[in-house]
């Protein structure tokens, strides 16, 4: 189930049972590595299943074995973007579903001391425009990586974009949201605030350094 934030419309909260019991999985200190990815996987592929919900379809004339009849398919190639290196633990859950997809990769380092996103690597399909991009990245928090990431790809001329992220933090969502009110986003949890360091608190730690054991 996913439900449009009521102060913010677009930000779309995927809150059900399931995606739940996967984020308990993830905030769990005690989670170690194998059952992280796991989870991270697992509760990609839910969100994948939510924020598909809002691509556009067109219609094709085709046989059954019966007859001939119309049916919908998605109406344009799909890149999913993993923003390096947490947004590789929901690659596999989101390929789970959309196997045909192409991936296109943003490298971006948080600098420890400041906050800022510094980007390391970019390798993007040509002729973005033609795709539905989903940008993956377990965390959203102040939303400087995130920020980076949507005005890179849209330089590269992509129009259709949604977010998909395990937890977003109150400052990152009031940014992005503003900033790119044409690009809809989507998390399984909204958390409160960010602490001294720019952590999200509660949050689930630091996501990349758990998927990976570089504690
Ligand atoms: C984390 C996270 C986001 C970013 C969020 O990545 O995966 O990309 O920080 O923070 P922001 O909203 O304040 O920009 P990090 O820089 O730690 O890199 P990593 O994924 O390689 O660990």
């Amino acid at each position: 189930m996913s439900e449009t934030s009521p102060e913010v419309k677009n930000l779309h909260v995927v809150d059900g049972p399931l995606s739940r019991h996967k984020l308990a999985v993830l905030r769990d200190e005690r989670t170690r590595t194998a059952d992280f990815r796991q989870a991270m996987k697992e509760l990609a592929l839910i969100m994948v299943a939510e924020a598909t919900g809002n691509m556009p379809t067109r219609s094709v004339r085709i046989r059954t074995p019966l007859t001939e009849t119309e049916v919908e398919e998605i109406s344009g190639p799909v890149c999913l973007v993993p923003v390096l290196r947490a947004g590789l633990g929901m690659l596999d859950g989101a390929l789970a579903l959309l196997p045909t997809a192409t991936v296109g990769f943003m490298g971006l380092q948080r600098d420890e001391e400041t906050a800022q996103p510094i980007e390391y690597y970019v390798n993007l399909p040509r002729n973005l425009d033609e795709y539905l991009v989903l940008v993956l990245d377990p965390m959203l928090a102040t939303g400087g990586s995130l920020s980076a990431t949507i005005d890179k790809l849209k330089e590269e001329g992509a129009t259709w974009i949604s977010c998909l992220h395990a937890v977003a933090a109150v400052p990152g969502v009031e940014r992005v949201t503003s900033e790119h009110p044409d690009v809809t986003f989507y998390a399984a949890a909204v958390d409160p605030e960010l602490d001294d360091n720019s952590f999200i608190v509660p949050g689930l730690g630091d996501a990349g350094d758990r998927l990976y054991g570089t504690l």
